[in-house]
């Protein structure tokens, strides 16, 4: 039986809700996602916090770089407010306040180490470490930009699956996921050909583009056979696979 696309919120519901925060993740199920994409980074303490830049100049109240803050300094920041005052108090969540929500459902995660700047020793292991605490290792994927990590990842959680993100034409990327043992190929999806679709899935890997956000492109990306899409919009991507029965 042919598997449904994974619906992925990108960053939670990121269109309606400050991204990577609970009400974001909260909100993407609510509006029909079977998956949620998140970033993660590492505090000077060494904390894995979800919040896609390096620093937290642009998503809350505070400046500076997500390295160089605890946990603690972090904890007490706003990190809604900028998206809009209802928001207000939202604060930047730890991955394990994201596995808590989601280790008795059955939605997909896909966990993108942010350590293609700064690479944050230790951070794969603390990743692996809090995923198998919560018995989430098979509806887990790792994606990142930083390919030797995720080589690392697989060498040590060999369980776990893992998608190269990478923005451009790369020739054959099934290939050269393979020599990384990566399960899934996380393409920006203006570079995306029907081809790529067809070689990655007749060689077992799985097709998941980022962000989509326009119905006809998610259409066309659906009928070329994609595993799943990641999306600002969730609910745009749960009425069209509704609409084809899935
Ligand atoms: O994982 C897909 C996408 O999130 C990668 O880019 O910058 O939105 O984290 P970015
Ligand atoms: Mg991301």
């Amino acid at each position: 039986m042919k598997k449904k696309v994974i619906n992925y919120a990108h960053r939670g519901a990121s269109a309606v809700c400050p991204e990577n925060t609970m009400a974001a993740f909260i909100k993407g199920l609510e509006l029909g996602a079977t998956g949620i994409e998140t970033d993660v980074q590492m505090t000077k303490d060494g904390h894995l916090v979800l919040i896609h830049d390096e620093t937290i100049n642009r998503t809350t109240n505070g400046s500076g770089y997500v390295k160089d803050m605890t946990l603690e300094q972090l904890s007490v920041l706003d990190a809604g407010s900028w998206f809009g005052e209802s928001f207000e108090g939202e604060h930047i969540p730890t991955l394990e306040d994201l596995l808590k929500l989601l280790h008795q459902r059955d939605t997909i995660l896909n966990i993108e180490l942010k350590n293609g700047i700064f690479m944050y020793p230790g951070m794969e292991e603390k990743v692996i470490n809090l995923v198998r605490q919560y018995e989430m290792s098979d509806r887990v994927v790792f994606s990142s930009f930083n390919h030797y990590s995720l080589a690392f990842c697989k060498s040590i959680a060999p369980e776990i699956r893992t998608g190269i993100l990478y923005m451009e034409g790369l020739y054959r990327p099934w290939e050269y996921a393979s020599t990384l043992g990566a399960d899934a190929l996380h393409a920006y999806h203006y570079a995306v050909l029907p081809e790529f679709i067809v070689g990655a899935t007749q060689h077992g890997k799985e097709y998941c583009p980022f962000t989509v956000n326009e119905p006809e492109r998610m259409r066309s990306l659906i009928e070329a056979g994609v595993a799943g899409i990641i999306t600002d919009y969730p609910e745009r991507l749960a009425e069209l696979l509704s609409n084809r029965g899935e």
